[in-house]
């Protein structure tokens, strides 16, 4: 048996107990192989719905290593999953290689339905954009919000295709903004509010972040010296019972620049008074690099400076599909109480 096929087992049977909770709970959107700290640095095979995506970032898989890593999932799920191999380690290269193996089959490239938390996610093997519409390290986070929207007005800042929305009209919200400046990503959004046709209808903001948001919480809009803004849509200021703030690392705008490495706080700041007084705001940082002590305390310093001290903070790890040996998981994510 090769190495790779080795570790593979092992994560596998690592996962059992997760795998039959998961089950259980009406979820088959999941990590089987966290390659980083399971033994294949740069390699991720995810379970979606009734595909099998499997990810490289690092060099390609050969041919034989993704057949046994298909045939083995296979024989432990005693399921054969659709496999789609996306090759990411030569820069945007989900282009296949000429070998029939490497081509996914046409089913496997339809619009596919994967269920999380007992809701349809719309899943695609090949899209405009390089990442899977639902990130998986998120799941317990979105189960979080379902569990605390009741009656709650819910603002989901950086929305991406609207998981965490989704959860909170599932978990009886009272208004559900989402909020993401590339319109590709919240038409999926709007197409997992489809699939799921029983939940209360959610609103769709595309807008950027940063007039979005301070609009929102009654800052000014203001253009740098000599600059003119782009058109950006006008909001109404309004503060949400409960945020959710999950920002890429890196993103440049005409608005302004994210950067979690170096300024969280002024994404933070705005994100806080859009939160009402009693309310809850939920954020993440996914960068690998900083650490959860530091990144806390950064957070606390923010709100304590806005005169809006959290009276409890609570952090949230992802669930045991993306084990971390060091037990410092890239996202990480802080409910802060106010
Ligand atoms: C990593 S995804 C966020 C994941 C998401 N929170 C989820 O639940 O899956 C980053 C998103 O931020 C959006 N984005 C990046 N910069 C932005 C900006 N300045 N304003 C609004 N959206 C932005 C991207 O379009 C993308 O959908």
């Amino acid at each position: 048996m090769s190495s790779l096929d080795q570790a593979l087992r092992a994560a596998l049977d690592a996962r059992r107990p997760l795998l039959a909770e998961l089950h259980e709970q009406g979820t088959d959107c999941y990590r089987l192989f966290h390659g980083s700290q399971e033994g294949a640095p740069g390699l991720t095979v995810d379970r979606y719905g009734p595909q099998l995506l499997v990810q490289s970032f690092h060099q390609p898989l050969e041919r034989d290593d993704l057949l046994s890593l298909h045939a083995i999932v296979g024989e432990t799920l005693g399921l054969d999953l659709l496999p789609v191999y996306n090759d990411r380690s030569r820069g945007n290269s989900r282009i296949d290689r000429s070998d029939p193996v490497y081509q996914p089959e046409a089913a496997a490239l339809e619009d596919l339905v994967g269920h999380e938390w007992g809701l349809k996610y719309r899943v695609r093997g090949r899209h405009p954009g390089q990442d899977p519409l639902l990130f998986l390290d998120l799941r317990n986070a979105r189960g979080w919000i379902k569990a605390h929207s009741a009656g709650r007005s819910v603002l989901n800042l950086f929305a991406y295709t609207c998981g965490v929305g989704l959860c909170a009209a599932a978990g009886g919200a009272s208004e559900v903004v989402n909020l993401d400046f590339a319109e590709g990503n919240l038409a999926v959004g709007r197409e997992n509010a489809a699939l799921n046709p029983r939940l209360p209808a959610m609103r769709f903001v595309q807008s950027d972040y940063f007039p979005a948001i301070r609009q929102l919480a009654g800052l000014p809009v203001s253009a740098r010296r000599g600059q003119k803004l782009p058109h950006y849509p006008r909001l109404e200021p309004h503060r949400f019972d409960l945020v959710f703030l999950d920002p890429p690392a890196w993103a440049k705008s005409a608005f302004g620049t994210v950067d979690l490495l170096r300024d969280y706080q002024s994404l933070l700041k705005p994100a806080i008074l859009a939160t009402a007084e009693d309310g809850t705001l939920v954020c993440c940082n996914n960068l690998a690099k900083v650490a959860m002590a530091d990144w806390r305390a950064q957070v606390l310093r923010c709100a304590e400076k806005l005169g809006r001290p959290a009276r409890d903070c609570q952090a949230l790890e992802p669930a045991a599909d993306f084990p971390s040996r060091d037990g410092q998981p890239p996202l990480k994510t802080l409910i802060l109480q106010f």
